[in-house]
């Protein structure tokens, strides 16, 4: 069973560091019994939390992952889902979670985030957040896709201080957070929520998994590109790192990452290739 840290969030509930996450899953009858071993893989590996979204396959992965933990014990889980920004007011968002609860087979996320900013004021979303939290719908509710201006503008909303993550794209290849959105976040003890960890296997950036740093480092520790990836996210305490792979085996590599520490002779080297950013950058997307 692998060792998986857990980062504590402000209430000091502790979330796992890493764990699966599930774009593009569930939308294939052919890949169903892959994708479904795949989870249950990482489930059996001692993996606790799975990272979904309304949005993912129109609610397929959802179902894929309710199958999944079928059979696992709920409360050691910790769930994350998330609402379309369209969704993410009155009164959408209270049907928006039943059907995320009803399509996972269980009563409550440990996790909600509003998956994008739209056009409802936030001010809607926390209070309707707060209400789901109040009702013990959900556990905790979060962001994704905000920069520091976004976090901002929230803790200026009446309870937006309770947001607990926010779940932004970071990997080695993508370091923009590093400049002032992971040190605002640092400094509120919220988490970050590492999506991409992976690059989508370096397809985000070319080069970056051939590249002679990344190859040279994954030589020293006797991993792959892949691992080192991972487990340059990893290094920072407050990161939560969520690859996905419909793939058992890819999934047991990928949680094997877990154990590797990077030192600071692989950290220069890594960014001689990939620096960490010396001015603002926009927040990078997929
Ligand atoms: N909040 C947001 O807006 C947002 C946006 C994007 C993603 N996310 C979340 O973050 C998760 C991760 O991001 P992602 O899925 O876009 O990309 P990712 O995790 O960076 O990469 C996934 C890709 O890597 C491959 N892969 C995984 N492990 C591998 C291994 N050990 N060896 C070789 N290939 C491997 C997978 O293929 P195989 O299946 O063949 O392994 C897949 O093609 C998503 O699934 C989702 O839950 C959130």
């Amino acid at each position: 069973m692998a060792f998986i840290a857990t980062v504590s969030l402000a209430d000091g509930t502790p979330m796992p560091r890493f764990g699966m996450g599930t774009w593009y899953l569930g939308e294939s009858a052919h890949a169903h019994d892959r994708e479904l071993a795949a989870l249950r893989a990482g489930l059996d590996a001692g993996v606790r939390l799975i990272d979904t979204a309304e949005m993912y396959g129109s609610g397929a992965a959802e179902r894929l992952v309710g199958e999944a933990i079928r059979g696992y014990n709920r409360e050691e889980l910790f769930l994350v889902s998330k609402v379309y920004p369209h969704n993410a007011g009155r009164p959408e968002i209270f049907e928006s979670v039943e059907a995320s609860l009803e399509r996972l087979g269980t009563d409550y996320l440990d996790m909600y985030l509003l998956h994008w900013r739209g056009a409802v004021p936030l001010s809607e979303t926390v209070e309707c957040m707060e209400e789901l939290v109040e009702d013990g719908v959900i556990r905790h509710w979060g962001v994704s896709n905000f920069d520091a201006d976004d976090l901002e503008e929230l803790y200026g909303v009446f309870c937006g201080d309770h947001c607990a993550v926010n779940q932004d794209l970071y990997h080695l290849g993508s370091r923009g957070v590093e400049y002032e959105i992971l040190p605002w976040m640092r400094s509120a003890g919220m988490p970050l929520m590492a999506y991409c960890p992976l690059a989508q296997a370096g397809d985000l950036r070319r080069g970056l998994v051939s590249d002679p740093a990344v190859v040279e480092v994954a030589h020293r520790h006797g991993a792959s590109p892949l691992q080192i990836l991972l487990a340059f996210v990893l290094r920072d305490p407050m990161v939560v790192a969520i690859p996905r792979s419909g793939d058992a085996a890819h999934v047991l590599e990928n949680i094997a990452a877990c154990d590797i520490e990077l030192s600071g002779d692989d950290l220069s080297l890594l960014s001689s290739s990939f620096p960490a950013p010396a001015h603002p950058v926009p927040l990078d997307i997929v």
